[in-house]
C-alpha cells in the first residue's frame, strides 16, 4: 500500500467557504421543472404542486442557493410571461429544449418554491434576445417596494413585500456559438457592463455576475475573460465559470485527472480578475461563481437525437443522465477544488437539479431516488462549513497524458471552530490499490476521529438505476488517531469523509 502523507496546521488557512457554494440550478429544460420539482398530479404534491419528496431530499442534499430560470433557455425568456394569473400566462416555444413552455410555473412560483426549500434565489437575466430594459423591469417587479409601474404589478399579484433578490447573473454562456443572441466579448462586455450600471441605479444593493467562458476549451478562453472584465470591472461582483466533464471513454486514470483542469481553470479566471484590477487600479475584487458545474456523460450527438425527437412536447425526457460509481468521484474532485479555492469562489451551482445532470431524480407520478453524486454534495455540505485549511501534501502520482504528474490521493480539510471538528474529504483515484493517508494536525488539540464515512463499489461503473440503494456510503472506514497522528485507509477508487474532534 502506497502512503500520502498531510500536514495541517490550524493557523495556516485558505478561506472561510461562503455557504453558496453548495448551490444548485434548476432550469426550464426536459423534466427538471415539470414532474421534477412541480407536479401538481403527483400524490405527494402540496397546495402548490411542489413534490414534497424531492423537497425533502433538497434539503437531505444540502443546497443552499439556486439558480433560475437558464441555462440557454433564458436566452429567449420573457419573465412577463410568468408572472401573475396562470390564465394569462402565455405557452411559448422552448428554442433551445425543442419543446413548449406553459409557464405554469414561473417566477412567483420559483420564489414560494425557494421559501420552502430554504434556498437563496440566484435571478439570469436575459441578455440573448433582450437587453437593458428586460432586466430592469425584471428587477423593479423583485425588488421595488411599491409605487412604481412594475412594483405595483406585483402587488396586484398579491405579493406586497418586495422579493429582494440578491445575486443577478447578466445572461448566459453568452461566448457560445449555440447560445441565442450570441455575442462577441466587445459586444457582451458593453452591453453586460451598460446593463450593470442602470441594474445598480435602480437597487445598489444587488451583486451582479458576468458571463465568463462556458468551458476551459473554448477557443475565446481567456480573452474573453480579460476583455468583458476591462468593460465591466468597475459594476460586476463575480464573473461566472462553467465546467462539464464526460471523456469517461478516455479511461478512469485520465477521466479523474480533469478535476486538474478545473485547477489551472479557476487559477486563469483568478489571473483575468487580479490583471484587470491592477488595470483599473480598484481595490475591488472580483470573485468568481462556478453557476454551472457537473460531470457529463452523454456524448453531444446522442442529446441532438434526443431534440429531434422530441415533437416539440411540454417537459419531454431529455438528457437523462445515469452516474457511475467513477463519476461521483471526478464530481468530488471537483468540488474540492472549489474549496481549495475558497478565497475566491464564492458561489458554485451544481447543474442540474432534478432528472438531467442531477443528484435527484424522478419518475412522473413516481418515487425519487439519488445518485451516487448525490453523497459526495451531501457530505461537503453537510461537513464542509468552516474555514479551509491549506493542507501541504506529498505522496503517490501516476503519470497522463495532459496532466503528467497525478496525485493519487485528492484532499482537502475544513476546519470549524464551533463544533471543534476538522473534517477530512479524500478522494483515492487508484483503481487497483488501497492507499494509507497520514495527517498531522499542527497546533490542534486532537482528541478522536468523529466516523470515517467512505463510497466506493466492487464495479467502478455500477449506479443506482435499478437498485436505487447499490451505492451508498457506509461509515466503516478505517483511521485510527495515535499520538494526535491521524492514519487512514483508502479503498480503491473511494470517497473518504473523515470527521475529527480537533480544537
Ligand atoms: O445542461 C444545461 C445547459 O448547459 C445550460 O442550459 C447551458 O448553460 C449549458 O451549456
Amino acid at each position: 500500500m502506497k502512503e500520502t502523507k498531510l500536514i495541517c496546521n490550524k493557523k495556516f488557512r485558505i478561506g472561510k467557504v461562503d455557504p453558496r457554494i453548495f448551490g444548485s440550478f434548476i432550469e426550464h429544460m426536459g423534466r427538471v421543472v415539470y414532474s421534477g420539482i412541480y407536479e401538481p398530479e403527483h400524490p405527494l404534491s402540496d397546495n402548490m404542486g411542489f413534490r414534497t419528496d424531492v423537497l425533502k431530499l433538497v434539503s437531505e442534499m444540502g443546497v443552499t442557493a439556486v439558480r433560475y430560470p437558464g441555462g440557454n433557455f433564458v436566452s429567449n425568456y420573457d419573465w412577463r410571461d410568468a408572472v401573475g394569473p396562470l390564465e394569462s400566462r402565455p405557452t411559448r416555444l422552448n428554442l433551445p429544449w425543442h419543446s413548449t413552455e406553459t409557464n405554469r410555473f414561473g417566477i412567483n412560483e420559483f420564489i414560494e418554491w425557494s421559501k420552502k426549500a430554504d434556498v437563496q434565489p440566484i435571478f439570469t437575466v436575459n441578455l440573448g434576445t433582450k437587453g437593458i430594459e428586460n432586466a430592469l423591469s425584471f428587477l423593479e417587479y423583485c425588488n421595488h417596494p411599491k409605487n412604481s409601474f412594475y412594483s405595483d404589478l406585483r402587488r396586484k399579484h398579491g405579493i406586497e413585500e418586495p422579493y429582494n433578490i440578491r445575486t443577478w447573473c447578466l445572461g448566459n454562456e453568452m461566448d457560445g456559438d449555440w447560445q441565442i443572441g450570441h455575442k462577441t466579448a466587445d459586444e457582451y462586455g458593453r452591453l453586460a457592463q451598460e446593463t450593470a450600471k442602470a441594474m445598480k441605479m435602480l437597487d445598489p444593493t444587488v451583486e451582479l455576475v458576468l458571463c465568463g467562458s462556458s468551458k476551459s476549451s473554448m477557443e475565446t478562453f481567456p480573452d474573453w475573460e480579460l476583455i468583458t472584465l476591462n468593460y465591466a470591472y468597475n459594476y460586476v461582483d463575480y464573473i461566472a465559470v462553467h465546467q462539464y466533464y464526460g471523456g469517461q471513454e478516455k479511461g478512469t486514470p485520465e477521466f479523474l485527472a480533469q478535476s486538474l483542469d478545473m485547477e489551472r481553470y479557476l487559477k486563469t479566471v483568478r489571473a483575468a480578475c487580479d490583471l484587470i484590477q491592477v488595470k483599473k487600479h480598484s481595490p475591488k475584487v472580483i470573485n468568481i461563481s462556478v453557476d454551472e458545474w457537473g460531470v457529463w456523460e452523454l456524448p453531444s450527438e446522442e442529446v441532438d437525437l434526443q431534440l429531434k425527437d422530441t415533437n416539440w412536447d411540454q417537459a419531454p425526457a431529455i438528457s437523462e443522465q445515469i452516474y457511475t460509481m467513477e463519476d461521483s468521484l471526478l464530481f468530488a474532485s471537483m468540488m474540492l477544488t472549489f474549496l481549495k479555492n475558497a478565497d475566491r469562489v464564492k458561489i458554485a451551482c451544481q447543474s442540474l437539479l432534478t432528472n438531467i445532470s442531477a443528484c435527484i431524480m424522478t419518475e412522473r407520478n413516481g418515487n425519487a431516488w439519488v445518485q451516487p453524486i448525490f453523497y459526495p454534495f451531501s457530505h461537503i455540505a453537510k461537513f464542509g462549513k468552516g474555514e479551509v485549511l491549506n493542507v501541504m501534501q506529498s505522496g503517490p502520482s501516476y503519470e497522463t497524458s495532459e496532466f503528467k504528474q497525478v496525485p493519487y490521493v485528492d484532499s482537502v480539510a475544513v476546519y470549524h471552530e464551533d463544533s471543534g471538528e476538522v473534517t477530512l474529504f479524500l478522494v483515492n483515484r487508484c483503481e487497483n490499490e488501497k492507499q494509507i493517508v497520514s495527517c498531522e494536525l499542527e497546533n490542534f488539540n486532537v482528541s478522536g476521529i468523529v466516523e470515517h464515512i467512505q463510497m466506493f463499489s466492487d464495479d467502478k461503473k455500477a449506479t443506482n438505476l435499478q437498485d436505487h440503494n447499490r451505492i451508498r456510503p457506509d461509515n466503516n472506514g478505517k483511521s485510527e488517531i495515535k499520538n494526535g497522528m491521524l492514519t487512514a485507509q483508502l479503498e480503491p477508487l473511494s470517497w473518504n469523509v473523515i470527521r475529527i474532534q480537533a480544537e
